[in-house]
């Protein structure tokens, strides 16, 4: 039995079609990223997942239940981290943990152990008595997700659970998130962080409310089409110009740089170099690269759209 399975789900807003037909089935014991840009439907796909919003269309299984029948039922199966914060700005670390345990009905024997447990794993054990609005975002983060586990549910939908922390609080929090998978939880999280989506075990990128590709992100990267070659350029250059390579198939930046995708075997790091001079384009390197995630991620996006230059 899969944990998470969705037949053309669809959600409606008006005009907005912001969930399309999507068909997903996460196996067990999963971490599954989706990623996609801006308004995509992420956040909207994980609701209608959490039973807080009704399908205009379709049908979803979480942990054997059918949400749209039982929405109630799923709440106690899940754990669902929303994007926006989640806590009491005014209340402890300890009196936000007692308010979502008693959401979730923790009984009041099991309450004392389950807290224990909860701090110590989110290490928030020295700051139970700290107001939740006078931790750092990244502890926040952390007392957000502990919140939402006092029922163990099997299966955790996190919505940017990472978004907005300092770079050790990530690294944290994703330690925990495999513990929790370590512990048998299936995890479906949404994320803006490409490095993020390359940790997950299958990655699904969202476009327009559509699940366009559903692969575990190795797979991406070995089947991605093309040959990259990564320009170091010297000054900011015209991209009308780039565009008038033949071959080209797509161009973005990347940090510094600005990665070319080509048709595959159409060029040579040198033809790119003569290429560049000749369309008078100042490089300091070029170089041919192995394709990142996010590079992936970039010329599906850019495939979508159609458009060659960003
Ligand atoms: N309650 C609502 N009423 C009307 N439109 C909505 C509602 N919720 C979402 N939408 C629209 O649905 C689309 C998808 O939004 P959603 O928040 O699911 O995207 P997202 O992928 O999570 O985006 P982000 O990366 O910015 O979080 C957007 O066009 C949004 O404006
Ligand atoms: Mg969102």
């Amino acid at each position: 039995m899969s944990a998470i399975k969705t037949e053309n789900l669809t959600k409606i807003f008006g005009h907005v079609e912001a969930v399309k037909s999507i068909d997903l089935e996460v196996e067990k014991g999963q971490i599954v990223g989706l990623v996609g840009p801006d308004g995509a439907g992420k956040t909207t796909f994980l609701r209608l997942l959490a039973g807080l919003l009704m399908p205009s269309e379709g049908s979803i299984i979480v942990d054997g239940i059918e949400v749209i029948k039982a929405p109630l039922r799923v709440k106690q199966r899940i754990g669902y981290m929303p994007q926006q914060f989640s806590l009491y700005g005014d209340l402890t670390v300890s009196e936000n943990l007692k308010f979502f345990a008693d959401l979730y009905r923790v009984p009041e024997r099991k309450y004392g152990e389950r807290k224990e447990e909860l701090l110590s794993f989110s290490q928030l054990a020295p700051f139970q008595g700290r107001l939740a609005r006078n931790l750092s975002g990244g502890m926040q983060k952390k007392l957000a997700l502990a919140c939402n586990l006092f029922h163990s549910p099997a299966v955790l939908l996190l919505d940017e659970p990472t978004t907005g922390v300092d770079p050790v609080s990530r690294k944290e929090l994703w330690q925990l998130l495999y513990q929790l998978n370590d512990q048998g939880a299936t995890i479906l999280l949404t994320t803006p962080y490409m490095d993020e989506a390359q940790k997950c075990h299958q990655v699904g990128l969202v476009y327009e409310g559509r699940l366009l590709i559903y692969q575990s992100p190795q797979r991406l990267i070995e089947e991605m089409p093309g040959e990259i070659i990564e320009l170091i350029i010297e000054k900011d250059i015209d991209r009308e110009m780039l565009q008038s390579m033949p071959g080209l198939k797509y161009v973005y930046p990347f940090g510094e740089t600005l990665h070319l995708v080509f048709i595959e075997g159409k060029h040579g790091e040198q033809e790119v170099r003569k290429l560049s001079e000749k369309h008078g384009i100042g490089i300091k390197r070029v170089q041919r690269i192995r394709p990142s995630f996010e590079d992936v991620f970039f010329s599906l996006v850019q495939e979508q759209t159609g458009a060659p230059v960003p």
